[in-house]
């Protein structure tokens, strides 16, 4: 029996699909090489914005004929999106090939379901919040995207509650992993050749908080990770602003391993708009955050997420965000327009926006942003930097690209028996600049593999 995964969203789904692998690996089943010889379908789900919802409701519809034709093929939906309310009814009733809805508490038991199902034939759906968090299987890297660099859950759920925001709902509340089996999971996969770990959370800062022993907390878990000889990267992903310390600087800026990159998502830069989002911030306190970090480590990568046409964001609002985001001189921001997520505040709030409103303010964001960007990438040419190869180039032929420390993609020349392969860390020379991304030389052939 063979499965295929279908992925959409965060590194938290990215992550939840490698576990999904490995339970269904052990239970007895193997990959398929693609979907036409799959015998189990697995859809991970998003619905942090409608955009997403709208994507992974598009590939499960396309697989209704793949269905037709092949009966006895078991369609199973998880993720965020089944665990979002009323959704789940609407899957019974639109979507009726799909075998299996099984929200995120439940995917430990998607094995046990999918036996179920293949016996009985009747729908299954589980999207109870009350199913204890499994420990996560020990991540298996023949099921990550890369084998050198992986990621490894730290906290799940979120208690911040941003009005405009789901993910509270459909994660549950923060629960934090034990931090031994973090220690042993880092160092096992360190051991095995992984040389990046990107630690994920949906508020990484708030690691610690709910575990019985007190003295843990996410700037002591950095350190002791930092402690592990094999490894040469650590990232995290996210941090809540408000949770960022200026220790936790210090202790990024003392490290040996700990990437100078702070991703810090701003959302707005109008104060009557963060405190309508719910942030616990403003941006006075941004701004001296920023000053902190580039005063501690001048070179350091910051990038943030922003979120256009909040509900009653006026247009005087919006030039706020502008211009404290032309302050911020951030290296790269994601922006998003404002999607009413039901079930939030902010879907109650008055003065939605329209659509043309968000569009048009996304395209005035990004003329600000683009040339900051462009400009912070220029700054780099004639630096080497060391990049963690990833592979073949997909826009340029003899091409290779990695990443370097603040996880901006570079391109360079791959040389024929060099030895560079996907997981090298190598000197380049960073030679041109565009917005998105650079281009560089291999700074000398002595390189480190
Ligand atoms: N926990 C992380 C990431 C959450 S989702 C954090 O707090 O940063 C990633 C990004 O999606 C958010 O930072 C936010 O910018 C965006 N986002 C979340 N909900 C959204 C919504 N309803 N509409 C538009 N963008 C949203
Ligand atoms: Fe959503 Fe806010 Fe939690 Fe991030 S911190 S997941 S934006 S509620
Ligand atoms: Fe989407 Fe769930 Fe992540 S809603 S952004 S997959 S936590």
């Amino acid at each position: 029996m063979k499965y295929c995964i279908q992925t959409f969203g965060c590194q938290m789904n990215e992550n939840d699909s490698v576990f999904i692998a490995s339970l269904l690996q052990s239970a007895g089943y193997s990959k398929a090489e693609s979907m036409a010889e799959a015998d189990i379908i697995v859809v991970n789900t998003c619905c942090v914005r409608q955009s997403a919802e709208n994507k992974a409701f598009g590939y499960i519809g396309s697989l209704k004929r793949f269905k037709e034709k092949n009966a006895d093929v078991v369609i199973a939906v998880c993720g965020c999106m089944v665990q979002k309310d009323g959704n789940a009814a609407a899957f019974l009733h639109k979507a009726r090939h799909v075998g299996i809805l099984c929200g995120t508490f439940a995917i430990s038991r998607l094995p046990e379901y999918i036996a179920e199902y293949q016996g009985r034939g009747e729908v299954i759906v589980d999207i109870e919040q009350n199913h204890q968090q499994p420990e996560a299987l020990p991540i298996d890297t023949r099921f990550t995207e890369y084998s050198y660099k992986v990621q490894v859950n730290i906290i799940y759920g979120c208690d911040n509650f941003c009005t405009y925001c789901i993910v509270p709902y459909v994660r549950g509340r923060e629960r934090s992993r034990a931090p031994q089996h973090i220690l042993d999971e880092v160092r096992a996969l360190a051991k095995a050749g992984v040389r990046e770990v990107q630690l994920l959370g949906q508020n990484v800062n708030s690691y610690g908080k709910d575990l019985a022993e007190d003295s843990w907390d996410f700037a002591r878990l950095l350190q002791e990770l930092d402690e592990i000889e094999e490894l040469r990267r650590i990232r995290y992903m996210t941090s809540h602003p408000r949770d960022f310390s200026a220790e936790l600087v210090d202790v990024v800026v003392d490290s040996r391993h700990i990437c100078h990159h702070f991703h810090l998502p701003l959302q707005a830069g109008c104060d009557k708009i963060l405190a309508a989002m719910n942030r616990g911030y403003n941006t006075a306190y941004y701004g001296r955050l920023l000053e902190i970090i580039r005063q501690k480590t001048p070179n350091a990568t910051i990038t943030s997420d922003l979120i256009v046409g909040f509900p009653g964001e006026t247009e005087q609002d919006f030039q706020q965000t502008l211009d404290f985001v032309a302050h911020c001189q951030f290296d790269t921001a994601y922006t998003f327009l404002y999607s009413e997520r039901s079930g939030t505040p902010a879907a109650q709030m008055p003065q939605q926006l329209s659509a043309e409103v968000k569009k048009e303010r996304l395209q005035r964001l990004m003329t600000i942003q683009n040339p900051i960007s462009l400009h912070h990438n220029q700054k780099l040419i004639g630096q080497t930097q060391n990049i963690l190869v990833e592979g073949p180039s997909k826009n340029r032929n003899d091409h290779w690209y990695g990443r370097n420390d603040g996880n901006k993609i570079v391109v360079f020349p791959y040389i024929a028996d060099s030895g560079i392969e996907a997981g090298s860390i190598i000197p380049i020379e960073i030679r041109q600049a565009q917005t998105w991304n650079l281009y560089g030389l291999l700074r000398s052939p002595s390189c480190e593999l």
